[in-house]
């Protein structure tokens, strides 16, 4: 079991335990959710917390959308389980397009209710109560508490703390006669990291010779910086069998609030994903499936000018944290909107910070504890709201190490 303290239960709220499942017990509401609710109760915050990029949903997609909503005779209703045909057709020829993946849109793509939705399916697709999951440290806080959900036991293995990059002999040092899967998000989120070609063929490899499954968490892969290329574990044949793809259209789209993401694997896996899917979903909202398929057969531009601003929005963030050296420090993003700053021992552990620059400098952080044992001693910063809210948080945030920590 995870020992961690959640951002609600520092904040004083009580869980009741009695007649609530030993399973449900055993997980916690994320701190990236909890901290925006907590700021509810302190006016005038300003949030480097949970990751929504400020874009408006492109103009195209809402207007698709709209004329579904008054002229489409199945508005309303439900689709077929694994999502609209033209929609599954749409995403395999964008995979194809952009990949080169061969994906067959019939029986190899399900539509989700976000990739959180297909996430959550293909971890309890694959792990039964006791077996053991790989996950990095520090890793997104939601891969634990769906391994966890499961019954399965989060094991994690350290990214290299001096660049957070994959270190697959780390990883191996973690495999034993019970792993069933790993879990690997890159652009990582909470550090930014992309991690290199070389390091994930080593992580496949390893994959195939112990027989555990991969699933890769595609939601930031469109977003690497610096012209940096992206690899991902789809790509290679020899353990095309054994990878789950799950995949998101909130921000390569600005799409957060749509709720639609998509598992892509082999059919005779997918067959058994679907059933998850079915239990927990029936299918995706029906109008954001619409809205999806807008957006993969509408203009691409909105892509590149996303990633375009969040570069020069990370440049800004990092060069306001260069000015609170050495009281703060950080290793830079290459992919993803989010960094990892680390704080000095002597401003308290991670939840103490975050808690604290919430009420002191009404500035909302996520704590790093929420991402695993690796990410104690930092607080995850996004940038991805606006130029105004990045700079009036980093302000804020500059007063409040000066004040607190410029004199240890
Ligand atoms: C790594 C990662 N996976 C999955 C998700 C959830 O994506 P979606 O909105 O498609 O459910 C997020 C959202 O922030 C994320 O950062």
């Amino acid at each position: 079991m995870v020992l961690k303290r959640s951002a609600l239960e520092a904040a004083g709220k009580r869980y009741r335990e009695e007649g609530i499942s030993r399973r449900v017990r055993g997980i916690a509401v994320s701190a990236i959710k909890e901290m925006p609710l907590l700021a509810q109760n302190v006016p005038g915050c300003v949030s480097l917390g949970q990751g929504i990029p400020s874009f408006r949903t492109p103009e195209h997609i809402v207007e698709a959308v709209c004329r579904h909503l008054r002229e489409a005779s199945w508005t309303g209703k439900y689709t077929l389980g694994p999502g609209l045909p033209a929609l599954r057709q749409a995403f395999a020829a964008m995979l194809h397009r952009e990949r080169g993946l061969h994906v067959d849109p019939e029986t190899d793509i399900c539509i989700t209710v976000g990739a959180m939705e297909g996430l959550c399916a293909a971890i309890l697709t694959l792990v039964d109560p006791g077996d053991e999951v790989l996950l990095p440290s520090p890793n997104y806080a939601s891969h634990i508490e769906q391994v966890l959900l499961a019954e399965g036991r989060p094991v994690f293995f350290p990214l290299k703390p001096e660049d957070w990059q994959l270190d697959p002999a780390a990883l191996r040092e973690k495999i034993s006669s019970r792993t069933k899967a790993l879990v690997l998000c890159h652009p990582h989120n909470p550090t930014g990291a992309v991690f290199p070609e070389n390091a994930l063929r080593e992580v496949a490899e390893l994959a195939r010779k112990h027989g555990f499954f991969i699933i890769c968490d595609e939601t930031y892969d469109f977003l690497t910086y610096d012209g940096l290329s992206y690899f991902s574990l789809l790509s290679l044949p020899e353990v095309r069998r054994w990878v789950i793809g799950v995949f998101s259209f909130s921000k390569k789209y600005a799409m957060t609030g749509w709720r639609v993401g998509a598992v892509v694997a082999d059919r005779d896996i997918l067959d058994h994903v679907m059933k998850v899917h079915d239990a927990a979903a029936i299918c995706a909202p029906t109008p954001s499936q619409v809205a999806a398929l807008a957006a993969l057969e509408g203009p691409q531009e909105c892509v590149a000018h996303f990633r375009h601003v969040l570069q020069s929005r990370r440049d800004r963030v990092c060069s306001r944290l260069d000015r609170m050296a050495p009281h703060l420090s950080y290793i830079r993003p290459q992919g993803a909107y989010y960094v990892m700053v680390k704080t000095p021992p002597q401003a308290g552990d991670s939840m103490t910070v975050a808690l604290r620059l919430l009420h002191e400098a009404r500035v909302i952080t996520i704590p790093g504890n929420a991402f695993g044992p690796g990410g104690e001693g930092h607080v995850r910063l996004s940038f991805g709201g606006t130029e105004e809210e990045l700079d009036e948080a980093m302000d804020r945030l500059e007063r409040w190490v000066l004040q607190n920590l410029g004199t240890q």
